[in-house]
């Protein structure tokens, strides 16, 4: 298995509930690295061009509100196959499905608070990170 990397967000309810430290300690408890971390405050903009491919969904709006409704920590990982390992640790993405032991299983609210999103996939991941990160900030 190859080291790859891998696009996070700790979502609004988590640090709204000081969670930051929580998630990540579950992310490097699963082999996973953060290679860049920043907290912000996303634009309405910037959430609508991150989940656009959502934008026909009915869900679309409460999202992106969501989503702007408190600082977000984004954040890169690098570890053995990243994207999988992310996954993994996540848990589903409705935290009735997920597992006890995932972070979505421990600490999500609902569908919508569900504490963390993670890229589906390796070209996701890098079309994600690219989103916001420059190459420069990201140290492994
Ligand atoms: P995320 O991995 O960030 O990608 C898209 C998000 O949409 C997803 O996590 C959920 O938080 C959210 N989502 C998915 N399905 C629904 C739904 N039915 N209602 C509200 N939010 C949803």
């Amino acid at each position: 298995m190859a080291v790859t990397r891998t696009f996070s967000i700790i979502k609004p309810d988590a640090t709204r509930r000081n969670l930051t430290g929580a998630v990540t300690k579950m992310l490097e408890e699963a082999g996973l690295r953060v290679v860049a971390s920043k907290r912000i405050q996303m634009s309405r903009e910037q959430a609508e061009g991150f989940y656009a491919v959502h934008k026909e969904r009915p869900f679309f709006g409460e999202l992106v509100d969501f989503m702007i409704s408190g600082p977000v920590v984004v954040q890169v990982l690098e570890g053995e196959n990243a994207m999988q390992a992310n996954r993994d640790i996540m848990g589903a993405t409705n935290p009735k499905d997920a597992d006890a032991g995932t972070i979505r299983g421990e600490l999500a609210e609902s569908i919508e608070a569900n504490t963390v999103h993670g890229s589906d996939s390796d070209e996701n991941a890098a079309i994600e990170i690219a989103y916001f990160f420059d190459d420069a900030e990201i140290v492994g």
